[in-house]
């Protein structure tokens, strides 16, 4: 049962975060060869990016808010564990990046104390203001709302300890440019957590395949090339269509 809403789920994601009309052959879909090499999405620029449903005036910040935030997605469900196992302290610094709705926020917000900083990176114009919106409702005032660019995240260098990265890594454009952006903008010493789909052929479905560039292998080996040092798995029980690693800024 719990499986079938997830497939529901994870479906109505992929679905809501394609563009209409991409198909796997098409030069807006983002796509892996079976050699699991990552091959860079499109351009932002292009009309039918993966983003371009995220960067439209009139995305629906409502419906998305339904879609990430909702019990049956397995994100969402094993929030607390992630949060738990990054090992946030008070007075850190930590980046959300391509934070959403803002589904972490608060817990971020909590971890890091009076003391600490969270920052809400996004592209999308709406959920820029509907984070803006949302962290004054909650007084969430250790949080600082970030308009990212496609090729960099626009935060300071070296002011954050911690760059979280949730099923958005794919949705990089300019992975290399992005990461560049984010080596420069964690201390050294400080960690790059991506969590992301599990993407297997022959065992994921065929949209996740589509939908997802590469593999864990792939992203890995890119974030390596970037200067980042792999440190490992970080193992959250609840999760099986997505996993989490973490990469430490030498
Ligand atoms: C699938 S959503 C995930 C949202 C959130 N992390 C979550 O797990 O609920 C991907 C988000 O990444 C954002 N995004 C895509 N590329 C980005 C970039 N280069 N920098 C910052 N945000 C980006 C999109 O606008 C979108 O909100």
């Amino acid at each position: 049962m719990r499986c079938s809403h997830s497939l529901v789920l994870l479906l109505t994601i992929v679905a809501a975060c394609s563009t209409s009309g991409s198909s796997p052959s098409s030069p807006s879909s983002p796509s892996s060869g079976s050699d699991g090499e990552a091959r860079p999405s499109q351009p932002i620029e292009t009309a039918r990016s993966i983003n371009q449903r995220f960067v439209a005036e009139d995305l629906d910040v409502d419906r998305f808010v339904g879609i990430f935030e909702s019990e049956s997605r397995e994100v969402f469900r094993a929030r607390d564990e992630i949060v738990g196992k990054l090992e946030l302290t008070p007075g850190m610094a930590i980046a959300d990046v391509g934070a959403g709705t803002g589904l972490f926020l608060e817990s971020f917000a909590e971890a890091v104390g009076p003391e600490g900083r969270v920052y809400a990176v996004e592209i999308s114009p709406r959920f820029l203001d509907h984070l803006r919106e949302r962290s004054e409702r909650e007084g969430l005032d250790r949080v600082t709302v970030v308009r990212a660019d496609p090729r960099s995240v626009e935060l300071p260098p070296a002011s954050v300890d911690v760059a979280f990265v949730c099923d958005t890594y794919h949705h990089f454009e300019y992975p290399k440019e992005t990461l560049a952006s984010l080596l420069r903008a964690i201390r050294p010493g400080g960690s790059l957590v991506i969590v992301d789909f599990v993407r297997v052929p022959g065992v994921s479905a065929d949209w996740v395949l589509d939908h997802v560039r590469a593999d864990r292998e792939a992203f890995s080996r890119e974030i390596e090339e970037a200067g980042f040092e792999r440190v490992g798995e970080i193992p959250v029980e609840e999760l099986r269509e997505n996993y989490v690693l973490r990469f430490r800024r030498p």
